[in-house]
């Protein structure tokens, strides 16, 4: 069967037996598909959008007005957003080169500072696996043990990558997933909430549908949030998930396409797996501009989009946003860096070989 057929075989279960509702059996199943999908005993629980899956996630971890919590600073707002919304305060820590993801030494440094200064350790570490790529977990995952500090896996790009042949969004207390539109799959808006057990699940569950008591009237003794997967949303997953290892292989061979034919251009750089162990989903596949051309990174975006190729300039760091300018950070120049001279370059399935051949020899005419 086609993608669309799965899909709209699911879709029309759901109609035919009338769970128009954010519940049902399309929502269980595509639950259970994630669980299957991810391994590692993992409980899911499907939300309506990935940033109320961080915004669960910090609920769960019980983050309150007053406290700090560590965020990545090279990302989407999404990332971080939540930790406002929970009044507590975001701390900027800056990434390391190799996969553009937390500095291990600066979230040390970081952790330590807040520490002496406020008396108080962050409440929760939002670690990001920024564009599909994992961080360095190995070094990143004991410094937060030791600090008994639990990491919120922020793995909203990185559905399907693998570190060490281990799903991202697995390896945190919990882990992030998104199916918004520009995703790796999508149930057009969506997200996940992967968690450590079938109890945490089940506490998830509760807040993200109303924080209703168990009594045969509406009684709330917590503040609640409607955060539940609609089951019509869900039958898109499920039938996203029977193509869910072909998207990925496609983004994948991307990237090998690019690389190689940046490599015959020379002075542009595709962001690639820094060593063996990590397996990035290249949700976007992503290039650094050499710093020796005169032509600078905007003039090449404006040369793309003038053909009708729309590209977009790399996250822009949120310490340097505007909304953000109070909140402490940890910085070393490199989301910076990276930031003037990065690009994210059309990746998705409808992305053809012939249509990377082309961008690269726009980039080939502008340089
Ligand atoms: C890194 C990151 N975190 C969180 C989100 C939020 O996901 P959603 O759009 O499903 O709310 C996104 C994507 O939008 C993202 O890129």
């Amino acid at each position: 069967m086609s993608e669309e057929g799965w899909e709209q075989k699911y879709v029309k279960e759901a109609f035919d037996t009338n769970w128009v509702v954010p519940l049902g059996p399309n929502v269980d199943a595509f639950e259970s598909d994630l669980e299957s999908f991810l391994g590692e005993g993992k409980r899911v629980a499907a939300l309506s959008s990935g940033t109320a899956a961080v915004h669960l996630s910090l609920v769960a971890l019980d983050v309150k007005p007053g406290d700090e919590v560590i965020c990545q600073s090279f990302t989407f707002a999404a990332s971080c957003n939540p930790i406002v919304y929970q009044g507590a305060t975001p701390v900027f820590v800056d990434s390391e080169p190799d996969t553009w993801n937390m500095d291990p030494n600066l979230l040390e440094e970081a952790i330590k500072d807040r520490l002496s200064r406020t008396g108080r350790l962050p409440k929760a570490i939002v670690l990001v696996c920024l564009y599909g790529m994992p961080p360095k977990y190995e070094e990143i995952l004991p410094i937060a043990q030791r600090y008994g500090i639990p990491v919120v896996e922020d793995a909203a790009e990185a559905f399907g990558s693998k570190y060490k042949g281990r799903r991202c969004g697995t390896f945190g207390q919990f882990g992030v997933l998104s199916f918004n539109g520009n995703k790796m799959i999508t149930t057009s808006g969506g997200g996940a909430l992967v968690c450590p057990d079938e109890e945490t699940k089940r506490r998830v569950l509760f807040y993200a549908t109303q924080a209703r008591e168990p009594f045969p009237y509406y009684q709330h003794e917590k503040i609640g949030y409607n955060y539940r997967l609609s089951n019509v949303c869900a039958g898109i997953g499920r039938g996203q998930m029977h193509v869910a290892e072909e998207h990925i292989r496609h983004h994948q061979r991307l990237a090998s396409l690019y690389s190689r034919l940046f490599s015959e251009l020379g002075g542009v750089e595709v962001h690639l797996n820094p060593t063996d162990g990590f397996d990035s989903n290249y949700w976007l596949n992503t290039i650094l501009l050499d710093t020796s051309f005169r032509c600078k990174i905007e003039d090449v975006r404006q040369a793309l989009e003038r053909v009708g190729v729309e590209s977009r300039p790399l996250w822009k760091p949120l310490h340097l946003q505007p909304v953000f300018e109070t909140a402490p950070r940890f910085l070393n120049g490199v989301s910076e860096a990276l930031f003037g001279r990065g690009l994210c370059l059309p990746s998705g399935p409808c992305v053809s070989e012939e249509d990377v051949r082309y961008i690269v020899d726009i980039f080939k005419s502008v340089l």
